[in-house]
């Protein structure tokens, strides 16, 4: 390993050292995915899970929407940091990570709060309330980010924020090969030029574009 790639490793760990811990129970959730998951990288984890809990707890977020669950980490790390009345409402496609992520649900005080719309996601949004959430992450298949971008920002209310993840894939958005690395770019070309939102792209793990909703 390059000696500037080790540094980095390193200060990520020192990151995550110096933030808040995850809960035991997500914890757990961590574990089993990395065990038991064919692709357990596709969790966001603690540093994307405390930025999305950050900024539940400064903008007083209550209704979350979240396409793509995947085994439920981020949508139960979101429904850990909201109030008794808040509302996770997270789009899955796939029945195998719908069950994991209700078992761990059900481990949890906070899991109540979590409804699951099981099936493709632009139709789960398809039935969703124009400006009924305060906040939406977007963590699904990257050839649709766009227009999860899209409908998500209709649904969420003025003021709200939206969270897309892993923006810069790995790096390829800086040279793209593929079909998810053009889409991606594409999304981060049309959120730059939309004067519906104030957009800053954090480099934060795969990289977090935060949208605030004007
Ligand atoms: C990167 S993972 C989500 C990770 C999750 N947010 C977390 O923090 O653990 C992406 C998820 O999107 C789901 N997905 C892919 N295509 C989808 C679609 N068209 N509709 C709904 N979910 C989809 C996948 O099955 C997968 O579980």
């Amino acid at each position: 390993m390059a000696i500037a790639e080790l540094k980095s490793e390193s200060l990520l760990e020192y990151c995550k050292a110096q933030s808040a811990e995850d809960s035991p129970v997500l914890k757990e959730l961590e574990k089993y995915t990395w065990e038991q998951e064919d692709i357990p990288q596709m969790i966001s984890g603690v540093m994307v899970g405390n930025v999305l809990q950050s900024i539940i707890f400064m903008t007083g977020a209550v209704r979350i929407v979240e396409v793509g669950m995947f085994t439920g980490y981020s949508a139960l790390k979101m429904a850990e940091a909201l109030p008794e009345n808040g509302e996770v409402h997270t789009c899955e496609l796939m029945e195998k990570h719908v069950k994991t992520a209700e078992s761990f649900f059900k481990k949890s005080p906070h899991g109540k709060k979590i409804t699951i719309h099981q099936g493709p996601a632009v139709q789960s949004l398809e039935q969703m309330k124009v400006h009924s959430f305060d906040m939406g992450f977007i963590d699904a298949d990257k050839t649709n980010y766009l227009e999860y971008y899209k409908r998500c920002l209709t649904l969420i209310k003025p003021g709200g924020v939206l969270i897309l993840d892993n923006m810069l894939w790995g790096g390829d958005v800086l040279d793209p090969h593929d079909d998810d690395a053009w889409a991606l770019r594409k999304t981060a070309e049309f959120i730059q030029e939309d004067k519906r939102v104030f957009n800053i792209l954090l480099p934060i793990r795969d990289g977090l574009m935060l949208c605030i909703k004007k």
